[in-house]
C-alpha cells in the first residue's frame, strides 16, 4: 500500500515537537507493515542542504507567488517529496517564523502551498505515483484535503491526524480568493469558519477519518472543554474519529546504545545511570546528592502546565528534591524559571533552549520527569522517561492519562506502576504528587520496581502502527466499493 504523509516536520530534518518525531518515525514502523509512505514536506534549508537536487519530478511555473518544483529524494531513510519554493521557504529561522519566534505573516500562504501540492500528487500530478490514501497533519497540511475534495483526488481516502487541536490556522475570508479553490469550498461544510477561514476545521470536514494521537485525547476533544470550538463539528465527525496513541522510535531512544549518554545502561544496570546523573548535575550547577533530581523538558507554555510549575518551585525544593529545567517558550515563564534558578542555586537549574543531545542526557540521568500539562494530546517525553528509567509525574489527561500507570497502592503491591498521576492540573495536586514521588524515591525497592516497569513498557510503535494499517485498509475498501 502507498501513503502519502503530508508534514510540515519530520525529524531527524526539521522539528519544533512531537510532530516531528511522529512523522519521522512511522514510515520506518510502517515499512515492516508492507506500506510504502512517501512524505511532502517543505524545502526548508534545513532540508534543501540535505541532498542534491536532481531533475524535478514536477514543475510549477507559478505557486503562491513564485515558481516551485517537487523533488524526490531519499534522506535519512526516508522517501521524501520535497516543495522547494525558495520564495515561501527559503528563510532563516523556524519552520513557521523568525530567530525571534514570530509568525512569517503569510503562513497561510506558505501552508497552502504545501497542501495544494499534496492535492496535486495525490491527483497524480507525479508521473508513476499514485497513493492509495494520503494522510495530512496537524493545521499547517489539512487543506491537502481540502484541495483533494475539490480538485481531481476527489476519491482518494484521506485522513487527518491532529497532533494539537489549539494550533487552527484561522486566517481572514480576505485570504480565500487567493486560495484557488472554487467558490463553493467557501461554504458551512467547507473551509468557512466563522466567517474567515479554517485550515484545520477544512481538513476535519474534508477527511474520510479523523484521528489523533491517544484515546483519551480523541473523547477529551467532544467537550467544550477541550473542543477549542471545534467540538461542535468534531461530534458530527465522530464516527469517523479514532484515537491511536504515539510510539517512540526504539533505536533512537535506547539507553543501551544511545551515544548522548555518559553512561550506557539497561533495566539489569541501573547503578550505570550514576555517570549521567553526575553529568546532570554539572550541567545544571546542582549540589551533587542523593535527593531526587526532577526534569522538565518542554515548550515553556500554558498548554504544558509550565506555570503551575513556577509557581510551586519553591515547595518543590521545601520537599527535597532538585529541578532541571531545559525549555524555551513564553519569555515570562523563561524569566520566571532563571528566577527559581537564582533563589534555589544548587536545587534548580535552568537551561533556556533547545537542545535534542541534553534531552538524551537527562532521560539517562535524571530520577523523574514532570509534566504538568493541562492538555496533552499525546506527550513523547513520558514516554523516552519509562524507556529510560526516569520515572513520569504527570497531569491525568491525554495520551500521559493513557501511557502511565499510577503508583497507588493496589498498583505498586502488584508491581505494576510506572509513575505518577495527578489531578487537576494545578499547584496543590503537583505538589502531591512531588511529595508521593519524594517518599518513593527513599525507597530503593519500591524505586527500582517502578523504573524496571517504565522499561519494560511496550512504548514501541508497533501496536499503534498496526492501528494505522488497519484504519488504511478500512478506508481503502471504502474507496472500492
Ligand atoms: P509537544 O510536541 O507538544 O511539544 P511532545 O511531548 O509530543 O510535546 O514532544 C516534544 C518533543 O520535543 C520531545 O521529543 C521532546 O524531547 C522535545 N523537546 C521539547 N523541548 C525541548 C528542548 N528544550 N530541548 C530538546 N528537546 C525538546
Ligand atoms: C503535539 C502534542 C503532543 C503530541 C505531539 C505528537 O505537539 O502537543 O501531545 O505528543 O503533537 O503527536
Amino acid at each position: 500500500m502507498q501513503v502519502l504523509s503530508v508534514t510540515p516536520e519530520i525529524f531527524p530534518l526539521i522539528k519544533t515537537g512531537g510532530l516531528a518525531d511522529v512523522t519521522g518515525a512511522l514510515p520506518v514502523a510502517l515499512a515492516g507493515k508492507g506500506v510504502t509512505m512517501r512524505t511532502l514536506v517543505p524545502g526548508y534549508p534545513q532540508v534543501m542542504d540535505a541532498f542534491k537536487k536532481k531533475k524535478p519530478v514536477h514543475h510549477y511555473p507559478l505557486l503562491q507567488g513564485g515558481k516551485a518544483s517537487v523533488h524526490a529524494v531519499q534522506i535519512a531513510g526516508l522517501d521524501l517529496f520535497v516543495l522547494d519554493a525558495p520564495h515561501l521557504f527559503h528563510r532563516p529561522g523556524g519552520p513557521y517564523g523568525n530567530a525571534t519566534g514570530a509568525d512569517w505573516p503569510d503562513n497561510w500562504r506558505r501552508f497552502a502551498a504545501l497542501s495544494q501540492v499534496g492535492g496535486d500528487i495525490a491527483g497524480g500530478a507525479v508521473s508513476g505515483y499514485q497513493p492509495d490514501i494520503v494522510h495530512a497533519h496537524d493545521w499547517q497540511s489539512a487543506m491537502t484535503l481540502a484541495y483533494m475534495r475539490y480538485g481531481k483526488a476527489v476519491g482518494t481516502p484521506s485522513m487527518i491526524t491532529v497532533h494539537n487541536l489549539a494550533f487552527q490556522g484561522q486566517f481572514g475570508a480576505g485570504i480565500f480568493g487567493e486560495l484557488g479553490l472554487p467558490a463553493a469550498a467557501m461554504a458551512l461544510d467547507g473551509v468557512e469558519y466563522y466567517g474567515g477561514v479554517g485550515f484545520l476545521k477544512a481538513g476535519l470536514q474534508a477527511a474520510w477519518a479523523i484521528t489523533t494521537v491517544s484515546p483519551t485525547y480523541a473523547q477529551e476533544i467532544r467537550s467544550p472543554e477541550f473542543g477549542m470550538g471545534l467540538d461542535g463539528l468534531i461530534n458530527m465527525r465522530s464516527v469517523d474519529l479514532y484515537g491511536i496513541v504515539n510510539g517512540i522510535d526504539t533505536e533512537i531512544w535506547n539507553p543501551e546504545t544511545d551515544k548522548h549518554l555518559v553512561s550506557n545502561y539497561t533495566a539489569k544496570t541501573l547503578k550505570a545511570r550514576h555517570p549521567n546523573r553526575t553529568a546532570v548535575e554539572d550541567r545544571f550547577n546542582l549540589d551533587r546528592d542523593d535527593s531526587p533530581i526532577v526534569c522538565v523538558i518542554s515548550r515553556l507554555t500554558w498548554q504544558k502546565g509550565m506555570d503551575i510549575l513556577a509557581a510551586v518551585v519553591d515547595g518543590i525544593v521545601a520537599r527535597g528534591a532538585r529541578l532541571a529545567i531545559l525549555g524555551s517558550g513564553d519569555a515570562g515563564l523563561e524569566g520566571a524559571m532563571l528566577a527559581a534558578a537564582a533563589r534555589h542555586r544548587g536545587r534548580i537549574g535552568v537551561v533556556v533552549g533547545y537542545d535534542e543531545a541534553l534531552s538524551h542526557t537527562m532521560q539517562g540521568g535524571c530520577d523523574a520527569i514532570v509534566i504538568p500539562s493541562r492538555f496533552e494530546p499525546c506527550g513523547l517525553t513520558q514516554l523516552y522517561g519509562l524507556r529510560y528509567g526516569c520515572v513520569p509525574v504527570v497531569a491525568r489527561t491525554g495520551g500521559l492519562a493513557d501511557t502511565i500507570i499510577d503508583a497507588n497502592e493496589a498498583a505498586v503491591s502488584a508491581g505494576v506502576a510506572t509513575g505518577f498521576q495527578f489531578a487537576p492540573a494545578d499547584a496543590g495536586a503537583l505538589l502531591h504528587a512531588i511529595r508521593r514521588l519524594v517518599a518513593a524515591h527513599a525507597n530503593p525497592t519500591v524505586w527500582t520496581s517502578m523504573q524496571r516497569q517504565g522499561m519494560k513498557a511496550d512504548v514501541s510503535w508497533d501496536k499503534s502502527a498496526e492501528k494505522y494499517l488497519e484504519l488504511y485498509r478500512l478506508l481503502h475498501s471504502k474507496r472500492a466499493v
